[in-house]
């Protein structure tokens, strides 16, 4: 197979573990038989140095032409977030790319894995129930994308952010996760908030309808305070959560902290022509940055996503997500995840660790 890939490394750790997950990847393609190009392009703090914009056009018209986009992460460090450099970073790079390519649909799986239970916040017996979630967030939509402002309102200062859906925006996301739903084990929990909300009233109307084509899958409603307080209560209820952008943005970051590290995780978000971007939602991690340190297993996963999703390379994506748990077994730990007695690695260890498992 031959496919052609847009690497955005970004900001903070974003560069690091892009370097390492990009040796994984040339790992599995070399395995497998398989050519992929990568052409790199900046966005972020990295893209307003070189072109005053967070998300420029030349990095837009990279991704435009490539198979699949590679995202490392976008950020600037707490004490020069005053700078123009940084100023709506995240909100411009991120939101910015998500509308370009219309990425409705935002994966984010959550999965506790055996070797690090430790590490997991919750009570043994609470994890030992296992732990195995599918977030999918709306992306393009909601509160996020309606109209904002800040105006005067009896000559006292108010703002105001519009939270609105369409029912496409509503079905597309469903189908999405109902698909999603069948390949595991066929249990959607829709999450909103019907009770208050007339997007909420919306969304659980349009869930329903869209339900319909699929007879197979379980869905149960749930409110979104509710939904949180269960996932701390007893997670290993869920299987696939899918929620409004509002709701999944918190709720995923809710669930992220299951897995002990957010450097453990990837995300993959969609657009309705299967067009996709991967990223760690972890963030850009100033603090670590540059030190060789951050854990680059988020940043591989990502790279396993990208063959599974964009590529239906199953087999390659399983051969990467295997030799990270392996690494994982064998005790290969970085800061993120180390406990007493254990010994720090750094990414590049890490890697390597991995990249032998793969081998
Ligand atoms: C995320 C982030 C972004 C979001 C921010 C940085 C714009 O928190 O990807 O979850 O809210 O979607
Ligand atoms: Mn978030």
């Amino acid at each position: 197979m031959e496919k052609h890939i847009a690497v955005l490394p970004g900001d903070g750790i974003g560069p690091e573990v892009m370097t390492q997950a990009l040796r994984v990847l040339a790992a599995v393609s070399e395995k497998f038989g398989h050519t992929f190009t990568t052409e790199e392009a900046v966005i972020g703090g990295a893209a307003y140095e070189a072109h005053g914009e967070h998300f420029p056009d030349a990095t837009r018209a990279i991704c435009a032409k490539s198979d699949a986009i590679l995202f490392g992460s976008v950020g600037g460090p707490v004490s020069e977030l005053h700078l123009d450099k940084w100023k709506g970073c995240e909100v411009n790079a991120l939101l910015g790319i998500r509308k370009a390519f219309s990425f409705n649909a935002n994966f984010r799986p959550v999965k506790v894995f055996p070797e690090l239970i430790d590490i997991c916040p919750l009570k043994k017996e609470v994890v030992e129930r296992g732990i195995d979630i599918l977030f999918i967030r709306e992306l393009n939509g909601d509160i996020y994308f309606g109209e904002k402002k800040f105006f005067e309102k009896d000559g006292r200062r108010a703002a105001m952010d519009v939270a609105e859906y369409t029912e496409d925006q509503i079905a597309s996301v469903a189908n999405t996760a109902f698909q999603a739903a069948r390949k595991r084990s066929k249990r959607v929990t829709s999450v909103d908030k019907a009770n208050v909300l007339h997007t909420s009233k919306l969304w659980r109307e349009v869930v329903h309808e869209v339900a319909k084509d699929y007879s197979d899958v379980a869905l149960e409603d749930m409110l979104v305070d509710n939904c949180a307080m269960q996932l701390i209560k007893d997670p290993s209820q869920f299987d696939v959560i899918l929620t409004t952008n509002m709701f999944g943005d918190i709720l995923s970051d809710a669930g992220a902290v299951l897995p002990g590290s957010l450097g453990l995780l990837a995300s993959a978000s969609i657009n309705a022509e299967g067009f996709g971007l991967y990223e760690p939602p972890g963030g850009s991690a100033q603090d670590i940055a540059g030190k060789g340190v951050a854990n680059p297993i988020a940043q591989i996963l990502s790279v396993a996503m990208m063959l599974k999703f964009s590529f239906s390379l199953q087999a390659e994506a399983e051969a990467i997500e295997n030799a990270v748990s392996s690494a994982l077994a064998k005790g290969a730990r970085s800061g993120d995840i180390v406990q007493k007695g254990e010994t720090a690695i750094g990414s590049v260890a890490m890697t390597d660790v991995v990249l032998a498992e793969l081998a």
